[in-house]
């Protein structure tokens, strides 16, 4: 299922989706996803006082080398942006590190995977040449990437060279998937996922092999793609 609306509207059906599953399911297992897409998604599930006190989550990623009390670290983001205001409590979440892999296996796997998609077709920070196979290890992040997050730092120099991150074969494991992408810089790589070829180069074309993705897009995200 591929929808295309505003931005806003990316948002909405994603808290929608977010909702429906957790509502179905209040224990579901959650995979999360950090950046300024999935920003509008965190801020309504909190608004709408989605009932997040029995979930467990799984974040795709997190830099190398930054305290989690760093403003840019991703335990930051999302203790900031979802954690602290729906008041969910530390023992609910997880961030890549060791056994990682054995821990989502026994919270039961994952029930949704949110991601974004990097410039270069990234998901998680399986960058490209990320075996369609891999899993949760240490990765150098791309140069494209470097630039691409160095908005978030007060210099380029900043940025940490590693993280680490959900491999590929994790991510697609999941049982739901729910891409978001929004921006023309998106559209190359949108279009090149989900119509190209599958390729190592292009990890987000690696979705092509899950049998239940939705796609959420805005117009200018989608613009190659119609
Ligand atoms: P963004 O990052 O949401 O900040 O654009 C997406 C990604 O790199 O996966």
């Amino acid at each position: 299922m591929t929808k295309i609306s505003t931005p806003e509207g990316v948002s909405d059906q994603a808290a929608n989706i977010v909702a429906h599953v957790v509502s179905e399911k209040p224990n579901a297992v959650l995979g999360l996803a950090t950046g300024s897409t999935p920003t509008g998604l965190y801020q309504r599930l909190v608004a709408r006082n989605v009932d997040l006190s029995r979930v467990t989550t799984f974040n795709l990623d997190e830099y190398v080398g930054l305290d989690p009390s760093h403003p840019q670290s991703y335990h930051y983001f999302m203790w900031h942006h979802l954690f602290a205001p729906a008041g969910m409590r530390s023992e609910q979440v997880h961030f890549p590190g060791p056994h990682y892999e054995q821990c989502i296996a026994q919270a039961g796997g994952i029930d949704l995977q949110i991601l974004g998609i990097g410039t270069n077709g990234h998901i998680a920070f399986n960058e490209p040449g990320s075996p369609l196979d891999s899993r949760t290890r240490t990765v150098s992040l791309s140069a494209q990437t470097i630039r691409d997050n160095a908005r978030f730092f007060n210099h380029i120099d900043e940025v940490p060279g590693s993280a680490v991150t959900m491999g590929i074969a994790t991510i697609l494991d999941a049982r739901k998937i729910l891409l978001l992408a929004t921006g023309k810089g998106k559209a190359p790589a949108v279009n090149a996922a989900l119509k190209g070829p599958v390729t190592p180069q292009l990890p987000a074309s690696a979705l092509q092999n899950h049998p239940d993705v939705s796609v959420l897009l805005d117009y200018d995200a989608a613009a190659l793609y119609t």
